[in-house]
């Protein structure tokens, strides 16, 4: 189970940090992919823009592989069994550590006028995604380790109290390293809020990728066989591994090492493969976002799939906590 924000607009860094990883998993477990509809509301009040938003994380999700057939892919606020889990879960969550929570401290430093209580309990509503489900494997980043840690914590505190239903959810990659993608001015990662001309999304335009590849950054070359690369110039290399084939990769690698490599035949390259592997999921995407009826269809499913599994849930939940009267 994982939750995606509908901030729109996947780039090539949430493709190979996230969705490949959801991509493969659907292939080996029963899969449960929400769009967190309702955690936006905890920083995002004003949904002028929410549902442009959840369409386009849908299309894009699916572009890149997603399969609404095989995993429940499904919007949070379809699934009221949430909320009733929440509710429960919040009775168990402590002020105290609610207010320790580092994106809890960071979102309040930048909304100072709006620290709203769903804000404080972001963590709770994210516990009862994952434990509707009864999930084990929940795949995210580093960034949202400290939640998950949260979720167990809820999670046993439920058992210990009320009898063991949920699993401990932890977090999940294929054992390989996240796949870092490096930005392409040679600062940090790419991501979505920093600088857009940094950033290959899946949406850009064909010029729009040769122009960013073509700005990245680059020296005069090394002078002496086989020096170590600098930062910005094994980013580009790291990018190549991302897209281009063995032999390109090679021939560049070999190019540095003898000192004749040419930067811009590289990027021109490189900016070619990118174009080879963005296009047709941005193609696909576009397609699907101007399909609302296959959407909704896609939706609907979603929710049967995942309402189904929270239900269930749910009948074991009111059970233990004791609310059977008759
Ligand atoms: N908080 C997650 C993020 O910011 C999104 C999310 C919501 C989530 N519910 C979840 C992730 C449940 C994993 C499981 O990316």
């Amino acid at each position: 189970m994982s939750g995606i924000r509908p901030t729109g607009f996947l780039h090539l860094g949430s493709y190979f940090g996230a969705v490949r990883n959801y991509v493969r998993m659907q292939e080996e477990f029963d899969c449960y992919f929400m769009v967190a509809d309702l955690h936006s509301l905890t920083t995002h009040p004003d949904t002028k823009e929410l549902k442009a938003n959840v369409h386009r994380v849908l299309s894009e999700n699916i572009a890149c592989g997603l399969n609404p057939e095989k995993v429940a892919l499904y919007c949070q606020s379809h699934i009221h069994e949430t909320a009733e889990l929440y509710l429960y879960l919040n009775m168990l969550a402590y002020k105290g550590e609610l207010e320790k929570t580092t994106t809890f401290k960071d979102k309040a430093r930048l909304q100072p006028d709006n620290i709203n209580a769903g804000l404080l309990t972001y963590p709770v509503l994210q516990t009862a995604d994952i434990l509707l489900h009864r999930a084990s494997y929940v795949p995210v980043g580093k960034d949202q380790e400290q939640h998950l840690e949260m979720a167990r914590n809820f999670a046993n505190r439920f058992n210990h109290r009320y009898g063991e239903i949920f699993p401990e959810p932890v977090a999940y990659n294929y054992g390989d390293d996240l796949v870092k993608v490096p930005s392409l001015d040679g600062a940090g990662k790419m991501s979505k809020s920093e600088n857009q001309l940094a950033t290959l999304y899946l949406s850009d335009g064909d010029e729009l990728i040769r122009k960013k590849v073509m700005k990245a950054k680059t020296d005069s070359g090394p002078t002496e066989p086989n020096s170590p690369k600098p930062d910005y110039i094994e980013n580009i290399f790291l990018l190549m591994k991302l897209v281009s084939e063995e032999a390109v990769i090679r021939k560049f690698e070999a190019d540095y090492d003898g000192c004749t490599i040419r930067y811009g035949d590289m990027k021109k390259q490189l900016a070619e493969d990118m174009v080879r592997f963005i296009s047709p999921i941005r193609e696909k995407a576009e397609a699907i976002l101007n399909n609302p009826g296959y959407l909704k269809e896609v939706m609907e499913l979603g929710a049967e799939k995942a309402r189904k599994s929270a239900r269930a849930t749910m009948e074991l939940v009111r059970e233990a906590v004791g609310l059977n009267y008759f």
